[in-house]
């Protein structure tokens, strides 16, 4: 080699993958995994995908011989997963949850997509095996996936494209200074998104602002309340709630403006997806779920709310 293998690695590292655990059984039938980021997609028809071993891992031999085998791609959330597999001959199956598929594999729960696969063909690559699989099934999820890059797990949020000028030479504009203004771009943005995914879930707008009011164990509220948070006038606040009740969606103790509404497990189940998926949309905006510059944002908001009343 004329160059650095530390700086080569380095280099290597600058291109973003995703990251998958791979896992099959062993010839004792024991289950094998392991972190790979080298996974890729080959072919469509046939469908097929390929991933590389390293020939000195404890597992390479039981994946060279393994006849099936399933790539998990892995969710923001795991990076816990991804260093438990990434430890060479550590008990990796012990603290995580999963089953095993027909064919014996075992299947990790919680990821963002996973790929059933069937070995196709194994290539000599230097030091790791090139390991073609052909995709017999697939599972997708709505997770966002888990990234690396330059060695450090990341996530990835979308470059906005910008904004269109109609042809026109772009000047700083006034409105372009005004705070209020950015939060009104912020807001129409973010709930573009958001609200898509409300109506997939068959709610309408109020419908999901009452039971996301009502959101979490012993939750109670009054009309009063309902009414300020959810930008619903009473008489028809009371009349939707009443609809909801009969639906299984909350409950009420009291008659009209009076009754004290509860949510219930129905109502909770059916927005549980969407509290996910706030914050899978928080993480892509700041990196991850509970950063200081989403908790500096929570409290400006939060001053914003309050001195505006
Ligand atoms: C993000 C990440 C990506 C990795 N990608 C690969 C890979 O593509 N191929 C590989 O052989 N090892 C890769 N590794 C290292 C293996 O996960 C590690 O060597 C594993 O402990 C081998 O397990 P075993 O020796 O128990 O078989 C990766 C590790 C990390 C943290």
């Amino acid at each position: 080699m004329t160059f650095d293998a530390r700086e080569f690695r380095d280099a290597l590292s600058s291109f973003a993958t995703g990251v998958t655990i791979i896992s099959a059984r062993d010839g004792d039938r024991k289950p094998v995994g392991m972190t790979c980021s080298s996974f890729n997609s080959v072919s469509m028809d046939p469908p097929l995908i390929l991933w590389s071993v390293t020939k000195i891992a404890l597992s390479a031999p039981a994946f060279k011989a393994a006849q099936h085998f399933a790539v998990h791609v892995l969710a923001f959330d795991q990076t816990d997963v991804s260093n438990r597999f990434a430890r060479s001959g550590a008990d990796k199956f012990g603290d995580t949850d999963h089953h095993f598929d027909t064919n014996g594999v075992p299947v990790i729960a919680g990821t963002a997509s996973r790929f059933d696969c069937k070995q196709y063909a194994v290539y000599d690559g230097g030091d790791h095996w090139i390991i073609l699989g052909e995709v017999l099934n697939f599972d997708r999820s709505k997770k966002e996936g888990l990234v690396f890059a330059g060695g450090s797990y990341a996530t990835a949020s979308p470059i906005q494209p910008s904004r269109e000028n109609d042809g026109v030479e772009m000047k700083d504009a006034p409105v372009d200074n005004l705070l209020f203004y950015h939060l009104s771009l912020a807001y129409h943005q973010v709930s573009s998104q958001f609200h898509a995914e409300i109506r997939a879930t068959g709610l309408t707008l109020p419908e999901w602002r009452i039971l996301a009011c009502l959101h979490g164990d012993g939750v109670k509220r009054g009309v009063t309340d309902l009414s300020e948070r959810t930008f619903i006038q009473p008489p028809a606040l009371v009349d939707m709630l009443a609809s909801m009740e009969q639906e299984g969606l909350c409950t009420l103790d009291g008659t009209g403006r009076n009754a004290i509404v509860s949510g219930t497990n129905k109502g909770r189940q059916k927005v549980a997806h969407l509290f996910e998926l706030d914050s899978q949309m928080e993480a892509s905006v700041f990196g991850s779920a509970d950063t200081d510059e989403s908790k500096t944002l929570f409290e400006l908001l939060n001053k914003v709310i309050t001195r505006t009343i």
